[in-house]
C-alpha cells in the first residue's frame, strides 16, 4: 500500500471517511490522489459551475437508454458494451467510479425509479448488472452497485422499513447482488431504507452477510445524505459517507472522545478509503479511451433498438413505405430518460422520429402533429390524422427518483390524445415513452398496435423508426410483468404505512405470484395479466423444437432449435426456467435460471445452448443457514414468455 493508516492523524482519518465535497474523497490538498465518483447508470452526470445561471449545472452527456430497456434487449452483451462506453465517458471526464448499476427488484410497479433497474427478476438483475460491471471495470473505471438493499419504493425512501423474512431477503432481495458481485464492483452503495428495522447505512449484520458470504472485498459507501448516525454508521461498518456534510466530523469526534466510538472501528473504514483512493490511482496509468463519440451513440441505439418491445401488432406494423403517416404527441424532443440523479442532458440535439422516418420510407406523406394533438384538439389535427393511413400517437410519462407514482395509468391528457386519435383512425400505433409498466385499459382494445418504447435514450427516435418501418423487426421482451390493474400485482396489497413496508407477498414477485396463483392456487382470475414476463412480439414467428437435457457436474446443459418462421431475419430471446415440483419447502411454480437471444434469418433454424449451473437450483434454507440443492427432478421449462412455454423436459440431479 503507498498510503499507510499510520501516516495520518485520527483527524484525518477521521475526514478521510466523510469525504470532501458532493463528489470526491479527501486529498488533503493534494498529499492524496483525489477519488472522484459521478452519476449515473444511463451516462454520465457531472456538474459545472454555470456563471451565467449562477448555479451548479450538469454537463451535457451521451444519453443512453434506461436500464430496463437495456434488461428487455435480454443482449448482456449490449450490457457489457454499454458498460465499456460509460468508462470511456468518465475517462474523458477523469471520474474514476461510476455510480452505478442499479440493480435494485422492481417489486412495485408505482415505484418511480424502476427505470434504473432492470427486472422484476433477481437472476436477471444480477447477470445484467454483472455484466455491466465487467464492461465498465475492465477499462479500469470503478462501478458502485447499488442500492443495498431491499430498495423498492420511493415513497418515504429515508424512513421506512422494508420487513423481509430471511428467504426472501436471500433468494429475492440480495440474489440480483449475489450474482452482479461476481464481476467484483470496487465500491457497493447502501440504500436509503431501513431493513426490518435497522437503517441500511449501519446495517452491520446485512454488510457482514455482503462481505464474509457474498464474498464483497471492495469499498461501502452510503447513499447521498443516508446517514443519520454517524457513530453508528462507522459501528456498523460503514466505510465513508457520502456526501461530505458539515458536522459529520464533529459529531464522529464526539463519539471518539467519549469513548462510543473507538480508533479501531475509525482505522477500519479509513483504511478501505485509502484502498480505494490508491486503487484509483494506479488504474487511472492504465485507462485510454477506446471509442469514438459516433461509435458511443451507435450504442445507444443498438440498446434501444433491441430494448425496445412490440407488445401489441394487429398488422398495422411494420409500415409499409408509401404510406401517409400522421405522427401526434407532446414529446417533440423525446423524452428520454426519467429524472432525479440518473438523468442526463444529451450531448447533441435528438433527431426527430418524422425526419428520420421520412429517411426510411422516402415515398411516405408524414405530418407531424406536434403539440397540435391535444385535449381540446384542433379540427385541421384531426382531420390530418383521420386522412392518414397510419396514425402514431407518442404517449409520454416522466418517472423521477424520490416520487412513487400514485397510479400506473397514463395521464389523462395522454389518455385522451390516444382516444381521440384512435377515434379518427383504426391504424392508430401507440408508442409508450414511460418508465415503467403502464395500465393500458383505456385504450388497449381501441388501438392496432402498442409499443413500449421506455425511457430509449438520445438515439431512441432512430431506434423507432428503424422498427416502425421494418428495417429491423422489433425483438425486445417485457423483463416486468405488466399487469391489467395495479391491485393484481400482489405487492400492491401489502400492508405498507409512511414507516414499515411489509413484504408479506414473500417470494411470489412478479411472475412467481401470477404462476402460483394461477398453477398452485387454481385462482385463475387473480392470475391474469395484461403481458407477461418475457412477452414481446416480432415481426416474424418462431417455432422450438428438439430440446436436449444434459447434467454435467456442476451444470444442466439446456440445448434446443428455433426456426425463425417468417420472411425477414429477426432475434428470439429464448427463457430457460426450471420447477421443482416435489420440495422440502415451498417453492415459487418456477423460477428463470438461463436465457439467450439469437438473430435469426428468414427461415433459418438457430441451435441454442444454455448452461445453467445447478447453484442457481438452490434454495435457502433458514433452518440450515445456507443454499441448498436439492437432489431428484427438476423440470426444464423453454419459455418465448412465462406464459408462452415451447419445450418441457426433465432432469435429476
Ligand atoms: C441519489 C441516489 C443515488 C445516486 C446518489 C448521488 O440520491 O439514490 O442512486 O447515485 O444519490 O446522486
Amino acid at each position: 500500500m503507498k498510503y499507510k493508516l499510520s501516516d495520518f492523524t485520527l483527524d484525518e482519518k477521521i475526514k478521510l471517511i466523510t469525504a470532501k465535497n458532493g463528489w470526491e474523497t479527501e486529498d488533503f490538498d493534494g498529499r492524496l490522489y483525489k477519488a472522484v465518483v459521478s452519476d449515473g447508470p444511463l451516462g454520465l452526470r457531472t456538474h459545472f459551475w454555470n456563471e451565467e445561471k449562477n448555479c451548479r449545472d450538469t454537463i451535457p452527456a451521451v444519453a443512453f437508454p434506461s436500464a430496463t430497456v437495456l434488461a428487455q434487449s435480454f443482449n448482456t452483451s449490449l450490457a457489457y458494451k454499454m458498460g465499456e462506453m460509460l468508462a470511456d465517458e468518465c475517462i474523458e471526464r477523469d471520474v474514476d467510479i461510476l455510480l452505478a448499476p442499479g440493480v435494485n427488484v422492481k417489486r412495485l410497479p408505482h415505484c418511480g425509479r424502476n427505470f434504473e433497474y432492470m427486472s422484476e427478476d433477481p437472476y436477471l438483475s444480477g447477470i445484467f448488472g454483472r455484466e455491466y460491471i465487467k464492461g465498465v471495470q475492465e477499462h479500469h473505471i470503478g462501478t458502485s452497485l447499488k442500492h443495498y438493499c431491499a430498495n423498492n419504493q420511493e415513497y418515504q425512501r429515508h424512513w421506512q422499513s422494508s420487513e423481509v423474512d430471511e428467504r426472501t431477503l436471500r433468494e429475492i432481495y440480495t440474489y440480483n447482488f449475489k450474482i452482479a458481485l461476481e464481476a467484483k464492483p470496487w465500491t457497493v452503495m447502501s440504500s436509503y431504507n431501513i431493513v426490518n428495522g435497522v437503517r441500511m447505512s449501519e446495517h452491520k449484520k446485512l454488510y457482514d452477510m455482503l462481505r464474509d458470504e457474498l464474498g464483497f472485498d471492495g469499498l461501502i459507501m452510503s447513499d447521498w445524505d443516508a446517514v443519520k448516525n454517524h457513530a453508528a454508521s462507522v459501528k456498523g461498518t460503514l466505510d465513508i459517507r457520502m456526501p461530505y456534510r458539515s458536522g459529520a466530523f464533529e459529531e464522529l469526534k464526539a463519539a471518539y472522545e467519549c469513548g462510543e466510538l473507538t480508533e479501531a472501528e475509525i482505522d477500519r473504514a479509513a483504511s478501505k478509503v485509502l484502498w480505494l483512493i490508491e486503487k484509483c490511482e494506479s488504474e487511472k496509468a492504465l485507462r485510454k479511451v477506446s471509442s469514438s463519440l459516433d461509435e458511443r451513440y451507435s450504442a445507444a441505439e443498438k440498446v434501444a433498438e433491441e430494448g425496445i418491445v412490440l407488445l401489441k401488432n394487429n398488422g398495422v406494423l411494420p409500415i409499409a413505405d408509401g404510406k401517409s403517416i400522421a405522427i401526434a404527441g407532446r414529446a417533440v424532443d423525446m423524452n428520454i430518460s426519467g429524472d432525479g440523479s440518473s438523468r442526463v442532458v444529451p450531448g447533441r440535439e435528438i433527431k426527430k422520429l418524422d425526419t428520420l422516418l421520412s429517411a426510411l420510407l422516402p415515398s411516405s406523406e408524414i405530418c407531424a402533429l406536434w403539440h397540435e394533438v391535444r385535449y381540446e384538439n384542433t379540427v385541421k389535427s384531426l382531420e390530418t390524422v383521420n386522412r392518414s393511413d397510419v396514425a402514431i400517437v407518442l404517449a409520454e410519462q416522466i418517472d423521477e427518483e424520490n416520487t412513487d407514482r400514485f397510479s400506473i395509468r397514463l395521464d389523462p391528457m395522454e389518455e385522451q390524445r390516444i382516444l381521440d386519435v384512435a377515434k379518427q383512425n383504426k391504424n392508430t400505433v401507440v408508442v409508450l415513452l414511460c418508465g415503467s409498466v403502464i395500465d393500458v385499459s383505456a385504450f388497449e382494445d381501441k388501438v392496432a398496435a402498442i409499443i413500449y418504447a421506455g425511457y430509449p435514450g438520445a438515439e431512441g427516435n432512430a431506434a423507432l423508426a428503424k422498427i416502425l418501418s421494418g428495417t429491423v423487426s422489433p425483438s425486445g421482451k417485457l423483463t416486468e410483468t405488466w399487469p391489467i390493474t395495479a391491485e393484481d400485482c400482489l405487492a400492491t396489497r401489502c400492508y405498507r404505512d409512511s414507516m414499515h413496508s411489509i413484504y408479506s407477498d414473500g417470494l411470489l414477485v412478479g411472475y412467481r405470484w401470477y404462476d402460483t396463483a394461477k398453477h398452485i392456487m387454481d385462482k385463475a382470475d387473480e392470475a391474469r395479466v395484461r403481458y407477461p414476463f418475457g412477452h414481446g412480439l416480432s415481426y416474424t414467428g418462431f417455432e422450438y423444437s428438439g430440446l436436449s437435457l444434459t447434467v454435467e457436474d456442476d451444470n444442466i446443459k439446456v440445448e434446443f432449435d428455433v426456426k425463425n418462421t417468417g420472411n425477414m431475419t429477426s432475434s428470439e430471446s429464448a427463457q430457460i426456467y426450471f420447477r421443482k415440483p416435489i420440495s422440502a419447502v415451498f417453492r415459487p411454480y418456477k423460477e428463470l435460471c438461463g436465457f439467450e437471444k439469437e438473430k435469426i434469418g428468414a427461415g433459418e433454424t438457430k441451435h441454442y445452448s444454455v448452461t445453467v449451473p445447478k447453484e442457481y437450483l438452490a434454495y435457502y434454507s433458514t433452518a440450515f443457514d445456507k443454499w441448498v440443492i436439492e437432489n431428484g427432478d427438476y423440470n426444464i421449462l423453454v419459455g418465448a414468455s412465462a406464459e408462452d412455454i415451447r419445450l418441457e423436459g426433465r432432469v435429476t440431479i
